[in-house]
């Protein structure tokens, strides 16, 4: 593909010209020659575009990164147009049909996927990792019994920075490979907790005996029963949503992810920002903003006149659109699947889920969603799932954040491999005014 956009001149006509730009600043005259690499240009070949000694040089100005490539990764592959995610090149749908949670945490973390004894000592290890120190579970108590279960996993993860100092040595492999064990072994357990707290109910604590989605379901819902027996079914639904959440290229959060850790902070205190990032409506916070979306439209009759608000842009239609995909989310095509799955599991009659189909279908025979691409992406369906298992809908992205840990861990450790990688600093174009005289306090106003 670079070789093919570096050839063509624009019009999509293959030239003979090299792997090269060809600039002419028209304020000089000048012409200069930029290499094209892997379909980019650097931006820092643009500063030597000056119009005299005294110019600092030409920037590129991309707010919200919507043509910027930040970094090299081979962790995920993204096809928009075609609706194509592969991680490591494995197709997203052979993953979610043959593999677990854990088996693609390990293909994302450790770029390829385990034999039998690699993959048995990385399940032994997060799963004897679940614990939490007491200490976390007092400080949990301390926050309002309707606290935000994503304001309190965001607390909660930052504080564990302060239970693993160690963490802060980056540079040690042991120490970067135990901080990944840990995060992605306590999310589970820092998130039941939230749940727990929120219903005012003790604490159920990690059961090692458990695959890692039964026993999060047995941190949330058991009560009294010696032994939490989870559905094999509901354990596999939700194995293959977390596989489908685990990442996704240069998202936002992760984006965050990676570039608070280029600061060289502890892996800790880089995930709460990342799960920071991931809060918000238009991120992951959408699937909890579906919901109560459906909620609101509350039946199919209603759908016209929703829809009418959207092209008025009075609201969004949460669940839809996306910066990569100008096609079907794949993740969205294979969650729809197991809507009806868990449904029928859990004995379920939902009539948002009626809603929902009618509300995609009618979206998608309008030219006002599909001439903008707006399609179903992976938040549209998922909140029906979590609703059909009776989790209430704040703790949506908390199910969001579970899974997306391995996701960031593994950028975050590629981040820190990759010999080009400095701290994150962008420029700006200063809009403000310039030397401007203080005023004193009498003379304001
Ligand atoms: C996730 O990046 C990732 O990979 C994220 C994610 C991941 O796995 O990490 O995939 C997870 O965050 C999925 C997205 C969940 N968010 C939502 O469902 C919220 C609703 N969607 C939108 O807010 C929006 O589509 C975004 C934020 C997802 C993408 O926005 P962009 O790429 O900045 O697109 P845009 O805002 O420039 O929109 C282009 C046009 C605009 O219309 P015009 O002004 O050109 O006329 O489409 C319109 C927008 O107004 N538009 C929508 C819309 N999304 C875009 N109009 C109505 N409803 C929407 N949802």
């Amino acid at each position: 593909m670079a070789e093919q956009q570096a050839q063509t001149d624009g019009g999509g006509v293959a030239t003979a010209g090299g792997d090269t730009l060809t600039v002419t600043d028209n304020r000089t005259g000048q012409t200069f020659e930029v290499p094209i690499v892997d379909g980019t240009v650097r931006a820092m070949d643009f500063r030597q575009m000056k119009v005299d000694a005294d110019d600092f040089g030409l920037m590129t100005y991309d707010p919200a990164f919507t043509n910027t490539a930040s970094c090299r990764s081979s962790i995920t592959y993204i096809d928009g147009e075609a609706g194509i995610l592969e991680h490591r090149g494995i197709p997203i749908e052979q993953l979610c049909e043959h593999s677990s949670y854990l088996e693609v945490a390990y293909l994302l973390v450790h770029g390829e996927l385990p034999t039998q004894e690699a993959l048995d000592f990385w399940v032994y290890s997060i799963t004897h990792h679940t614990y939490v120190h007491e200490n976390i579970k007092k400080s949990m108590e301390a926050f309002r019994y309707d606290a935000h279960p994503m304001g309190m996993l965001l607390s909660t993860v930052g504080a564990l920075s302060t239970y693993y100092p160690a963490a802060k040595h980056i540079d040690d492999p042991t120490e970067r490979y135990m901080a990944i064990v840990r995060l992605i072994a306590k999310m589970p357990t820092l998130a039941a907790f939230s749940y727990r707290h929120n219903l005012g109910l003790p604490y159920v604590y990690p059961d090692n005996d458990l695959w890692y989605t039964g026993n999060f379901l047995s941190m949330l819902y058991r009560i009294n029963e010696p032994k939490y027996e989870p559905d094999p079914r509901l354990e596999r639904a939700l194995d293959v949503l977390w596989i489908l959440h685990a990442d996704h290229e240069q998202n936002c959060s992760t984006a965050a992810v990676r570039a608070i850790g280029s600061s060289q902070v502890d892996p800790y205190s880089a995930v709460a920002g990342g799960i920071a990032a991931l809060y918000g409506p238009l991120h992951g916070g959408a699937n909890e903003a579906v919901l109560k979306m459906l909620e609101r439209i509350g039946t199919v009759e209603n759908i016209p006149d929703f829809l009418q608000g959207v092209k008025d842009r009075k609201e969004k239609l949460m669940g839809f659109g996306h910066r990569v995909y100008k096609n079907y989310d794949p993740r969205a095509r294979i969650i729809k699947k197991h809507v009806d799955e868990v449904l029928e599991v859990m004995g379920v009659d939902n009539p948002k889920v009626a809603v929902a189909v009618e509300l995609e279908k009618r979206a998608l025979d309008d030219d006002y969603f599909t001439s903008r691409k707006l399609y179903p992406n992976v938040d549209f369906y998922s909140g029906l799932i979590y609703e059909a298992m009776n989790i209430p809908t704040d703790m949506f992205t908390v199910m969001f954040a579970i899974p997306r840990t391995a996701g960031w861990l593994a950028q975050w450790k590629e981040m820190l491999e990759d010999e080009e990688t400095k701290i994150a600093r962008p420029r700006q174009i200063y809009t403000g005014p310039r030397t401007v005289d203080y005023t004193p306090l009498g003379q304001r106003g």
